[in-house]
């Protein structure tokens, strides 16, 4: 078993580099499954979610070449199977990818159900909804979703949720269906716009991906022979920001979209944290304790729930009294609990938390319950007085390549430790 031990506090300085998006590879890397033919895909993060989304592509029948870390190409030419992996699907959130491009490419799969961080009840109604819409057959049961189809004929969906999920798992099984499909009320999420990309790269029709209504006009083939590079990782990017104003640092974050930053450019510029803005790369600087500041989360363009434990380390620590009501996800307030350990002042109750700000933190042993209250625990570990250890690396390493690097790399006194 691994921890970090991290010893502060550290103003955090320097430039960091910002790999390629997860949410965006996990969708990206089944989404190859569609093709009849290979392909290459660029500025894949190196984290553990990926290297288990390559193994099911590989146990489909996919040959699959490593060609440096974050580069891989596949050859999805000769799928053999319609059963994935039932262990490794139900490890994750995002295999349940599979059911959408498996569905398109092969009629049928069978896989297990989709894990992924505890952050409440995670449904997938609006997924099976869109699928027998397309005219598929899904059966649920024994931990395990059988989805089959002689056909799919495209028509329109309405999703009555907002989902990430559920809108690029409807793209990717209308993709080769035959006719129109509309999704009305769809996610528009910067990763959904890049699956599209990638898709529309290798042959698809999709239009309006980014807005509420996505039209894919079905496709006979998609065919392969391109390299696809994955958009920078803007939770990625919101991460180094927030932890540049926790720990009253000055980062430079290179490699990013600073137009899918701007709900956090935002709240930064709120508590008194500045920002510059270079196109591709930010400059993040705060020399002075942040002022309080309320926050909802939302879908895209709101503030993502996926930063929302980070923001909330900086409103730990703000002069005032702050609340974070979170739209998205029932228990994604675990982490406070490990915040007041280390002396801060928070109640949650609910999709409601509200921060009485302290002027300082205090190191202690804390657990990361998923993967962003793992980063806001680094980062909360950064900014406290003296020694913080964090448990429950496998969170953080779903989602971070190589966490503990880039945070020494910008000063922090980090190491991971075998205990
Ligand atoms: C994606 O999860 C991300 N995961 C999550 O990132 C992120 O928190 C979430 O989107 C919201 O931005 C991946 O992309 C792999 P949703 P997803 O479907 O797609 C409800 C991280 O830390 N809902 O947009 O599973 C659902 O319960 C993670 O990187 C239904 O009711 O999220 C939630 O309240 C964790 N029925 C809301 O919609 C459905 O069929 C949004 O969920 C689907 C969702």
């Amino acid at each position: 078993m691994e921890k970090l031990v991290i010893k502060g506090p550290t103003p955090l300085k320097g430039e960091v580099h910002i790999n390629g998006a997860k949410n965006a590879a996990v969708a990206i890397l089944p989404a190859t499954l569609l093709i009849d033919g290979i392909c290459t895909i660029e500025n894949l993060p190196n984290i553990s979610d990926v290297k288990i989304s390559c193994e099911i592509l590989e146990k489909l029948g996919a040959k699959i070449k490593w060609n440096s870390m974050n580069s891989v190409t596949i050859d999805t030419r000769h799928i053999n199977t319609t059963t994935a992996p039932l262990d490794l699907t139900s490890k994750f959130r995002a295999s349940y990818y599979i059911i959408g491009s498996m569905l398109s490419r092969i009629g049928e799969i069978e896989v297990g159900m989709p894990g992924g961080c505890k952050l409440g009840a995670r449904p997938i109604d609006q997924h099976i909804k869109g699928f027998e819409l397309l005219g598929a057959e899904v059966n649920v049961g024994n931990g395990t979703i059988h989805a089959k189809a002689n056909k799919l004929v495209g028509t329109s969906i309405y999703m009555d949720i907002v989902s990430v999920g559920a809108t690029i798992n409807v793209m990717l099984a209308s993709v080769l269906a035959e006719g129109t499909t509309t999704i009305d009320n769809a996610a528009k999420e910067p990763h959904i716009v890049d699956v599209a990309n990638f898709l529309n790269t290798m042959g698809a029709d999709i239009r309006g991906a980014g807005t509420d209504i996505i039209k894919i006009n079905g496709v006979k083939k998609l065919t392969g022979n391109c390299t696809y590079s994955v958009v920078p990782d803007q939770i990625e990017a919101g991460t180094f920001m927030l932890a540049a104003v926790a720990t009253k640092g000055d980062l430079l974050i290179k490699n990013c979209i600073t137009k899918h930053l701007d709900s956090i450019t935002a709240k930064i510029l709120e508590v008194g944290g500045q920002v510059e803005d270079y196109g591709d790369s930010l400059r993040v600087y705060c020399n002075k304790r942040p002022l309080k500041a309320n926050i909802k989360t939302l879908p895209y363009p709101g503030f993502p729930t996926d930063l929302q434990p980070q923001m909330g380390v900086v409103l730990s620590l703000a002069d005032g009294t702050s609340i974070i009501n979170e739209s998205i996800w029932e228990s994604r307030f675990q982490y406070t609990q490990e915040l007041n350990k280390m002396g801060a002042d928070i109640m949650a109750q609910g999709k409601t938390a509200i921060f009485q700000g302290v002027d300082h933190l205090s190191g202690a042993p804390v657990y990361s319950s998923d993967l962003r209250a793992g980063a806001a625990l680094i980062i909360a570990g950064t900014a406290a007085n003296g020694i913080t250890e964090v448990y429950n690396l496998e969170h953080i390493d779903r989602g971070y390549e190589n966490i503990e690097e880039k945070f020494r790399a910008i000063g922090a006194n980090i190491e991971r430790v075998s205990y």
